[in-house]
């Protein structure tokens, strides 16, 4: 394998409190140097002038559809679209199909990603068989493949007697147990965000408190059981302050925010755009604020995007119908280089919340850049204009709201293991 200098960068890398211009050497996988005017003799030397190189970013909430689903995504597919957008790891949602609740399913997807991922691929398993709901896995089996959380994503776990077992059953592995806080009954048959823009669409609304009610039902179970709680997409002002809340109370939670819920508002559903319709909804302006705020002041642990491919045919359907969720590997990068861009967090921060933030957050052994540590780079160009082409996305799947859109950032790097796995143009 070749040495690799990536040379000149502004390397920042918040666990390790690095922030400077400096060189990074790369041999075998490993990082095996960071300095000044490093020698060049016999590398491959990639010019980080003007460039922001980083731990590879991290994405803890990933839908790779596969097994079973692989005709919206599959490992191949949805890592490629990972090292397109700058992430070296991705940790992958278990509602597929089968349900990723055994270690048969953990095993294959393991193996599939080291046979044909283009980056690290950490499964997380269901807290329930089957997503059923009713029975929990074998989680001390699923932790000693490699499970680092379990999750009933895309569902919550509504009894909440099941869910304190859950987490008592959790802790002692130490498991994160990632929420999809929902209440089902508030939801009802709601489609989008419930306020002024359902109403005038005539649509079915989504109230906050369905989200909040349940984040604080699952506060008080992780503060009764001392588990690890990962509470998935906040996209409320109450759950944001709720997450807040506890964490002064010293409650063992962490949280995530999608770039979607810190970009977009309702008002994106007009026209019965189906790309705006996701689990939970975009929701109002004042919710949007909200979790940019939780953002700048710590309460949100890690950005995380969500992706959630579909094929075209189930989003060119009438909204009530059409399936949630959007793209998001990459676009994730310039929409939190935007919040830089509107002062709402520094570059630091930024960087924190894509690589270390997620990485703790379930405490994945990922997101440093460190001497002896594994070369996971990524080099960003913080500058780059660019406009997303959906049709041109590196996922098998297209459904984004930001078809169109005008970006400033991407990778033009992505390292995994020392390899360069993307290079951009
Ligand atoms: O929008 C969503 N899509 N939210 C979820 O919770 C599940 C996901 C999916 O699997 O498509």
């Amino acid at each position: 394998m070749a040495k690799i200098l990536i040379k000149g960068g502004r390397v920042i890398s918040p666990a390790q409190k690095l922030d400077d211009i400096c060189d990074v050497l790369i041999e075998k996988g490993k990082i095996t140097a960071i300095g000044k005017k490093l020698d060049s003799k016999g590398t491959e030397v990639i010019d980080a002038s003007g460039k922001v190189v980083t731990p590879g970013l991290v994405d803890i909430h990933v839908h790779l559809r596969d097994p079973g689903l692989e005709y919206k995504e599959d490992i191949a597919s949805g890592t490629l679209s990972a090292v397109t957008g700058g992430f070296t790891a991705v940790a992958c949602m278990p509602n597929t199909d089968p349900v990723n609740d055994s270690q048969t399913v953990t095993s294959y997807i393991l193996k599939k990603a080291a046979d044909e991922g283009h980056c690290r691929v950490f499964p997380i398993a269901s807290i329930t068989k089957g997503l059923d709901g009713e029975s929990l896995t074998e989680m001390g089996e699923l932790r000693a493949l490699g499970v680092y959380a379990v999750s009933d994503d895309g569902k919550p776990v509504s009894n909440p007697q099941l869910m304190r077992r859950a987490m008592e059953y959790a802790k002692p592995f130490g498991l994160t147990i990632t929420s999809h806080a929902e209440d089902l009954d508030l939801v009802g048959s709601g489609v989008m965000n419930e306020g002024p823009v359902s109403t005038e669409l005539g649509l079915k609304g989504i109230p906050w408190v369905s989200e909040d009610s349940a984040t604080a039902r699952e506060v008080m179970l992780a503060e009764f059981t001392g588990a690890h709680l990962h509470v998935a997409h906040v996209s409320t002002k109450g759950s944001i302050d709720i997450v807040r809340q506890a964490k002064k109370r010293g409650v063992n939670v962490t949280c995530e925010a999608a770039p979607h819920h810190f970009t977009l508002t309702d008002d994106a559903v007009r026209g019965y755009n189906t790309n705006a319709k996701m689990n939970p909804p975009l929701r109002s302006e004042e919710d949007r604020e909200a979790v940019r705020q939780g953002i700048a002041d710590g309460t949100v642990d890690a950005i995380a995007t969500d992706h959630a491919p579909h094929h075209i045919d189930e989003k060119n359907v009438e909204f009530s119908i059409a399936m949630n969720g959007i793209v998001g590997l990459e676009t994730a990068l310039p929409l939190t280089l935007k919040l830089v861009e509107e002062g709402v967090i520094d570059l630091p921060k930024a960087v924190a919340l894509l690589t270390c933030g997620p990485a703790e957050s379930l405490g994945l052994p990922v997101g440093q850049l460190e001497v002896g540590g594994a070369a996971d780079i990524t080099v960003i160009d913080p500058n780059l204009e660019w406009t997303v082409e959906a049709q041109k996305l590196a996922s098998k799947s297209k459904n984004t709201p930001f078809d169109g859109w005008q970006m400033k950032g991407a990778a033009v790097c992505t390292i995994v293991a020392g390899k360069i796995a993307y290079k951009r143009g």
